[in-house]
């Protein structure tokens, strides 16, 4: 028999727990091949009369194109935190509810930027690579020496849940803190001891930089040639938040001419970033495949999460985390 239930189309095999549940109420489709449905297959689904789609933030684009081909589509729920995937305005005008799943990621996401940053300031990667090679022969007092985290000055761009987390990190390993952004947070400076400061000036005192803001038109771009150039010789930046924050030519340039001491990058402006790409030329930076929230634990739970805001939706309850409320009318 026709299963007559509304569609669930879902971009890509996500983790059950969440999947299963949307099974109990929607005709779920989802995508079984590899690398994620194709943006024709995404259209099609959408055409087709999808109600909701579960999405792969940041691959999938649910933009004005896709949504003006979607006649059923009540919400577009996001595998993740970040919403620069989908126009939210269009999609508010359309009354098409967008959702995520902060909190799932937070702390994960935040173990991410240190793995990345303590990799960067005692060089693991290289000494991983340098004991496989078979060329280590003695200790060496000068072999592959590093930077102090411990006592060292943290920035923190954008203190929102995951630059919080980072900074009790840094808390934790006795660092001074400074952080910027739009908003003063009175509760993470009494839980970190982080200091407001302006961006030129977190730029100029800290010892590591962690990216940690959402990207949207005012922190495109935010970090290029000049930035860096305030920036310590010695210091590290760290970006875990997305690519496109960071001018990704002008950070290659600036590591190639010693103008900062190295990178640690999980996110990149074009993903999968090209192989011939400068950065990736570049000795002195580490890097990982969009890692934030890569544990067993933390992608089950944005699974459920992401489903249970399908199901809210469909059912007419407001979702667990609608990022448009101004959709919510009733
Ligand atoms: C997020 O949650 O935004 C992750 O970066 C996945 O896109």
């Amino acid at each position: 028999m026709a299963d007559t239930r509304p569609v669930v189309f879902c971009s890509w095999g996500f983790p059950e727990a969440g999947i299963s549940l949307l099974r109990e109420h929607f005709n779920v489709h989802v995508w079984d091949g590899p690398d994620g449905a194709p943006r024709e297959v995404l259209l099609k689904e959408l055409a087709d009369g999808a109600a909701a789609v579960l999405a792969l933030p940041p691959s999938d684009r649910l933009n004005p194109e896709a949504m003006a081909m979607a006649p059923n589509l009540k919400v577009i729920s996001g595998f993740g935190v970040g919403f620069d995937y989908v126009d939210v305005a269009e999609a508010t005008k359309r009354g098409i509810a967008v959702c995520n799943t902060p909190g799932t990621l937070t702390e994960t996401t935040a173990d991410q930027a240190w793995a990345l940053m303590l990799g960067m300031a005692r060089h693991v990667p290289k000494g991983d690579r340098y004991v496989r090679s078979g060329e280590w022969k003695k200790y060496e007092p000068a072999l592959l020496l590093g930077t102090d985290i411990h006592g060292a000055t943290l920035g923190v761009i954008g203190m929102g849940a995951i630059g919080t987390a980072v900074a009790r990190r840094g808390k934790g390993f006795g660092m001074r803190i400074l952080y910027s952004g739009r908003t003063r947070r009175l509760e993470a400076e009494a839980e970190t001891g982080a200091t407001y400061v302006p961006m030129d000036e977190l730029l100029a005192q800290s010892d590591f930089v962690s990216i940690n803001c959402a990207l949207n038109a005012e922190t495109r771009g935010l970090i290029g040639s000049r930035e860096l150039g305030l920036m310590k010789r010695t210091a590290i930046l760290v970006n875990s938040a997305r690519g496109a924050i960071v001018k990704q030519a002008e950070l290659a340039a600036a590591l190639n001419s010693g103008t900062i001491a190295g990178a640690a990058i999980d996110v990149f402006e074009v993903e999968p970033i090209a192989p011939d790409d400068a950065l990736l030329a570049c000795d002195n930076a580490v890097f990982a495949p969009h890692l934030g929230s890569a544990t067993f634990a933390t992608r089950s739970k944005m699974s459920r999460l992401a489903c249970e805001n399908i199901i809210a939706v469909l059912h007419g309850h407001r979702p667990p985390f609608l990022v448009n409320p101004d959709v919510w009318k009733h």
